[in-house]
């Protein structure tokens, strides 16, 4: 790493998913990984298996006071408090860095850090973990979006970035609410798609994980070529296709009681995907669909 020296001694505060795979490929990189704090002796007894060297504690004070890079990744309505609680108690010194991996959150959860002359630091890698394995697998090869507050932090944290194997992106801090949306959108409300389509189908009669067993070549094939063509080339269906009689059809059945929100999310989504049609489909049949779409919102 071009600034951060190798006296850097990390230590992580919160072994979940994402603490303790950022403490195993640190280590497999060769760096200091000298304390991990969590709360339940469980967390700990899990990170052990990942991270070798490590002092393991449910005292995050105690490890704190052991390194001089912090990465807080507990739960994010617990960062603020955590720092909180590491400078009250000397835990965190003038020059130390402070870190936290929160795609929501600003610095400002790491102003008593700041305050007392911390560099503080959000890298937020743009990818999903369900659990510490998969982490340690997918966080190389991801994009971190990066914020701070000088450049010189800005240079350190890249490269913390570049250790962990990622693509650092820079963020302003305004931008960060905006750049969560997405990261939402793509995974979080994707996944939400996914089981309205396959509460939909075991309705139909396939049972329990048959319907998501089902839909998933459909899912692959979707995310595929999402990778090879881009939105535009990758959408398919009554919308890319201009057919407004299909679309009439769904949206009048989904009228019945039961599928009021499930009516609503497909019209509004629909519209989305108009945008992507337009190219394709006549000016005049985008239009009479956008307002069979907005009678429906
Ligand atoms: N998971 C993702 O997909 C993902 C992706 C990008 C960024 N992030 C960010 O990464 C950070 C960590 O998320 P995660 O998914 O790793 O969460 P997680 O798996 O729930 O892990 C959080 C850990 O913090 C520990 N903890 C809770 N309170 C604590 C305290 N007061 N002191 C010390 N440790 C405490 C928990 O311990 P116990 O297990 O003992 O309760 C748990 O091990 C968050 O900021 C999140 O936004 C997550």
């Amino acid at each position: 790493m071009a600034t951060a020296k190798k006296v850097d001694r990390f230590v992580l505060i919160g072994a979940g998913r994402v603490g303790t795979a950022v403490g195993h490929i640190l280590e497999r990189e060769g760096v200091e990984v000298v304390a991990v704090a969590s709360r339940s002796e469980e967390s700990l007894k899990q990170a052990s298996k990942f991270i070798s060297k490590a002092l393991f504690t449910p005292d995050a004070v105690k490890a704190a006071k052991r390194g001089n890079v912090i990465i807080i990744t507990t739960p994010d309505d617990l960062i603020a408090d955590t720092c909180l609680l590491l400078v009250t108690e000397k835990a965190i010194n003038k020059g130390d860095y402070v870190v936290h991996m929160s795609g929501a959150l600003q610095l400002d959860v790491l102003k008593p850090a700041e305050d007392l002359g911390a560099k503080t630091a959000c890298i937020h890698p743009l990818q999903t973990f369900a659990e510490v394995k998969g982490a340690v697998k997918r966080m190389p090869g991801s994009v971190f979006a990066v914020t701070t507050h000088d450049e010189k932090t800005q240079h350190w944290a890249e490269a913390l970035v570049h250790k962990l194997g990622g693509e650092p992106v820079a963020l302003e801090e305004k931008a960060k609410t905006l750049y969560h949306i997405g990261a939402v959108l793509a995974s979080n409300l994707l996944v939400a798609l996914e089981h309205a389509a396959e509460l939909l189908y075991q309705e139909i009669g396939m049972r329990d994980e048959k319907a998501l067993r089902a839909l998933m070549p459909l899912i692959e094939g979707t995310v595929d070529n999402l990778r090879k063509y881009g939105t535009e080339k990758s959408l398919t269906g009554p919308v890319a296709r201009g057919d407004i009689g299909i679309l009439r059809r769904h949206l009048e059945f989904m009228e019945q009681d039961d599928l009021e929100l499930l009516l609503k999310v497909y019209a509004s989504l629909s519209l989305y995907a108009l945008d992507l049609a337009e190219a394709e489909v006549s000016k005049s049949r985008c239009d009479e669909i956008e307002a069979l779409l907005r009678h429906h919102l």
